[in-house]
């Protein structure tokens, strides 16, 4: 018999529910009209896009023509910063080390266009502080872009506190919050941020599509040329069975948030507090509790991740060694280095993120895999680092006593 597959990748991708295919379904085959053509069979398609554009926007809090649907989350991010950029001509751009290649990448090219980026950095636990943000202003500064929350380590950022400062100084403020879309707040009012992106690739929808909030008034460059759907922002024909998908799964997850939030921390802890006590020279990555609910990042010493990560695999569990986004490269991970960690804790790091079907039992089972399939490959390595060569006693001490009162019901 097959070992039942133990899915904890949801931050790469989260599986599309049942309920969100079935909203899908008609418009590949039955409701095929063009959404910009005047007759009756492209007229319903019209109306699911609204129906889903109105959705989001209830859930978002914004008005529906504040909303751009895209291609994913990396293209809503080209369009906010580029978009931006390009609106403004010339300027200064401020992001952090820890941000996904979506950003990094886009900020990366646009510095050879001429625009200046400042990259700030993290502490330990991944954050960056308003202070920071505050004292990297300067008068030519036209965005600020910070992620909502961490794909590879799950650290939440201060993002109202940041919004703060921006608005003080009147400077645009943009989230990637793909990671943040099924347990965190998506009150773009409330948040006071610019510009918002989400992708329904990490809320149990489709992949491939992605949602841009700008706010009224912002100036944005459109980067795709065409038929003037989404408010001239984005020419093409709408992709109307995964806009549908995207706000069903919208609807469901943020439904059943609070209910999720509250289980999944429950495993998160247990799986952290497990971890870090049956195995030696084990360090938590990002921040204890300002992280998602869903998601424990764990360096190990003396071990490479992706050969932990094979090793998980043979009993069914599905895990992974940081970003899927940069696999097919072994470079280390631009996250754990940017916390100050040393390569030997990157390569050494294993990422579980859990889902909607996460139980206690997978997480039991991973508890009792993990410690053999290291001791396993800890035989076969040349290394045997110390600790406390990189990481003091008091930390480790502190990180210990904050999970080992930790007990799931
Ligand atoms: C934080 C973050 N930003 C951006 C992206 C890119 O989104 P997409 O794959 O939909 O283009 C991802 C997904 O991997 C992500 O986790």
């Amino acid at each position: 018999m097959t070992e039942k597959t133990i899915y904890l990748d949801n931050a790469a991708a989260t599986p599309m529910r049942q309920e969100v295919k079935e909203a899908m379904d008609p418009f590949y085959v039955d409701v095929y009209g063009n959404p910009g053509s005047f007759n009756s069979v492209g007229h319903e398609a019209l109306q699911q896009v609204d129906e889903a554009r109105k959705t989001a926007a209830r859930i978002l809090n914004c008005a529906e023509r504040e909303l751009i649907f895209t291609g994913g989350g990396t293209e809503s991010i080209n369009l906010a910063i580029k978009g931006v950029a390009f609106a403004k001509k010339k300027g200064h751009i401020i992001t952090t080390t820890v941000e996904h290649h979506a950003v990094l990448h886009t900020c990366e090219w646009l510095e050879k266009q001429g625009f200046e980026i400042t990259y700030l950095p993290v502490d330990r636990c991944g954050l960056v502080t308003p202070e920071q943000v505050r004292d990297a202003i300067r008068p030519d500064t036209i965005l600020v872009t910070v992620m909502y929350a961490n794909n590879e380590i799950g650290t939440i950022m201060p993002i109202p506190e940041i919004v703060k400062v921006c608005k003080e100084k009147r400077v645009l403020f943009h989230t990637d919050a793909c990671q943040a879309g099924c347990s965190q707040n998506l009150n773009v009012k409330e948040l006071g941020v610019d510009m918002f992106t989400l992708n329904g690739s990490k809320i149990y929808g489709p992949k491939g599509v992605g949602l841009l909030y700008v706010r009224l008034g912002v100036q944005l460059e459109p980067l795709v040329h065409g038929g003037g759907q989404e408010g001239g922002k984005r020419g093409g024909t709408e992709n109307v069975a995964g806009i549908v998908g995207f706000a069903k799964a919208l609807e469901l997850s943020q439904k059943e948030k609070e209910q999720e939030n509250t289980r999944l921390i429950k495993l998160r802890d247990y799986l952290t507090a497990g971890l870090l006590q049956h195995i030696p020279k084990a360090v938590l990555n990002g921040h204890p509790t300002k992280r998602l609910p869903n998601n424990v990042n764990v360096s190990i010493l003396d071990i490479e991740g992706e050969a932990l990560t094979l090793l998980l695999n043979e009993h069914g569990i599905c895990a992974s060694t940081g970003s899927a986004c940069t696999s097919g490269s072994l470079e280390p991970s631009h996250v754990i280095l940017a916390t100050g960690l040393p390569y030997e804790f990157a390569h050494g790091s294993i990422r579980f993120t859990m889902g909607r079907d996460t139980t206690k039992e997978d997480i039991d089972k991973v508890l009792e895999v993990m410690p053999a399939a290291v001791q396993r490959l800890r035989a076969i390595s040349p290394y045997n680092l110390k600790l406390e060569e990189y990481i003091s006693k008091e930390e480790q001490q502190a990180m210990m006593e904050q999970y080992t009162k930790v007990i799931v019901q």
